[in-house]
């Protein structure tokens, strides 16, 4: 199955989140040709919604429906951004797909978290490494480590978090992190320690002694 496939699975797990939504007012972090702007305008259309959309290129030509505001600026001009968006917890669903870089993803989502009700989700796109491995449907060094090290910080975010957000992961495709926001108040992210490289474990590596009967 080709990773396209994948992404229209991703464009259904939010559909599904979003048709639930009476007035859903949705966020949208890169468009480029609008795959999911147009998925996000479908259901506003269904449910009296509303879509902002930000991307650093020019996509306003996407669509012309009256449902949709468009932003061309750099998602993290947050100076820019602020003035336009007004209102803090004023969204339903915020979708981040713009620059796949996790200081980035990082950045982006402690800034639009204060712009999310509570109850609203923050959907990460790419947080899934498997189509990129050696050997993978995309065999992809670069993509690899970007979605690994994507999927660590958002593990880190949710570990140091954990009253305030809950996560799921949908590992279709490249994945998608699906968090939702339970409290308003976000810690700063924590290393989670691994003790897979302690010198003990490392050990066991090459010496493995059997549990005892
Ligand atoms: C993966 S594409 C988005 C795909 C889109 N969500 C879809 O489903 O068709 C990433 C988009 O993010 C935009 N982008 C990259 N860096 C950005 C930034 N710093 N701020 C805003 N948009 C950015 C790119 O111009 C590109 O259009």
């Amino acid at each position: 199955m080709k990773l396209w496939n994948h992404y229209e699975e991703k464009l259904e797990i939010m559909r599904n989140i979003l048709l639930d939504i009476s007035k859903p007012n949705i966020l949208e972090l890169g468009v480029q040709k609008g795959i999911s702007t147009k998925v996000f305008l479908d259901i506003c259309e269904k449910n009296n919604g509303f879509l902002t959309s930000i991307d650093i290129d020019d996509c306003s030509n996407v669509s012309s429906s009256t449902r949709w505001k468009f932003i061309h600026s750099s998602d993290d001009d947050f100076d820019n951004i602020d003035k336009k968006l007004k209102e803090k917890n004023s969204f339903d669903f915020l979708f981040i797909d713009s620059l796949h870089e996790p200081s980035h993803v990082r950045k982006v989502f402690y800034h639009y978290f204060n712009y999310i009700k509570i109850g609203g989700f923050i959907v990460v796109d790419d947080v899934v490494w498997l189509p990129y491995i050696k050997g993978g449907i995309i065999d992809r060094e670069f993509s690899e480590r970007i979605n690994r090290l994507t999927f660590n910080k958002i593990l880190e975010i949710y570990n140091s978090n954990r009253d305030v957000l809950s996560l799921d992961i949908n590992f279709s495709g490249s994945g998608l992190a699906i968090l939702k926001k339970k409290g308003s108040l976000l810690n700063k992210e924590q290393k989670i320690k691994n003790r897979l490289n302690n010198l003990k474990n490392l050990i066991k590596n090459f010496y493995a002694p059997k549990p005892k009967k």
